[in-house]
């Protein structure tokens, strides 16, 4: 890592001992498809492993932050400026279908601001993580959104179902690739892989290390609107810089 942050050390070595269980079930989840009776238990058993090996880990080195985490809710602890938001797996039926594309998602907030982010593709081992102030990275290199200034030339994300893409597929020619991950959709396009993304009925764990992410890497966030209503609305529209006009006007047009 080419800086040295206390807490991104706690949320990465928190996501690489998760990492091994996600790994292992993993393996057990491709033998389960042609199982009669399915993955669904399994895959909600390890979601909770997963989750109490991340919140164990943080407590450990944290013991006084407060938590909200997806399977567990929220967990108010003495220090409440500080507190982990934690998506054990986003992308869950990617995972539960065996297919290697899903995340663990850790971001810390202070005073309801999202200080630092983490994401980790335990199958690709890909780490992506910021820190207010430090930049974005993935593994060791820093990382910047794209410089892309036309829709026509940009790829664009949307995971989950969407009724958006309907209203604007006609009026443009770029690919809309749906991979079922927000996480990771927002990482890609703080990496420059995809030039925006968006996101319908997102609930807040799966965006907040996201949020750092995309703001570090020098791209931009709000609803489709424009605005800054992403949590309440519930939907997020990330660009880098050279698109963010132009896809907000294809929203509002
Ligand atoms: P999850 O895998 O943690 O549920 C695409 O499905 C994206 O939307 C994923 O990031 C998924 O996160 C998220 N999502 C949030 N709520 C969802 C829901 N009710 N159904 C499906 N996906 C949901
Ligand atoms: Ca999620």
């Amino acid at each position: 890592m080419r800086f040295n942050s206390a807490n991104i050390n706690v949320m990465v070595k928190a996501s690489s001992q998760a990492s091994k269980i996600i790994i292992r079930d993993f393996g057990e989840l491709e033998k389960l498809q042609v199982s009669l009776k399915g993955p669904g238990d399994f895959v909600t058993a390890s979601d909770k492993k997963v989750e109490k090996i991340l919140i164990d880990e943080l407590q450990k080195a944290r013991p006084d932050y407060s938590i909200l985490s997806e399977e567990i809710g929220e967990i108010k602890n003495k220090n409440k400026d500080f507190r982990w938001i934690i998506d054990p797996i986003d992308g869950t039926n990617n995972f539960m279908h065996a297919i290697p594309h899903f995340a663990i998602s850790i971001a810390l907030e202070h005073k309801s601001e999202i200080i630092c982010g983490v994401i980790f593709d335990p199958i690709k081992n890909e780490l992506f993580f910021a820190e207010k102030g430090n930049g974005s990275f993935l593994n060791n290199q820093r990382i910047r959104v794209s410089s892309r200034k036309e829709i026509e030339n940009s790829i664009l994300f949307s995971s989950g179902h969407n009724e958006e893409y309907k209203k604007i597929s006609n009026k443009i020619i770029s690919p809309v690739r749906n991979f079922g991950s927000a996480a990771l959709d927002l990482a890609y396009v703080a990496a420059g892989r995809c030039d925006a993304c968006w996101e319908k009925n997102i609930n807040y764990w799966d965006i907040a290390a996201g949020l750092i992410l995309i703001k570090e890497a020098g791209g931009f966030i709000s609803d489709l609107q424009g605005n800054n209503n992403y949590l309440e609305n519930r939907t997020i529209l990330a660009t880098n810089s050279g698109i963010n006009k132009d896809m907000i006007n294809l929203f509002n047009s």
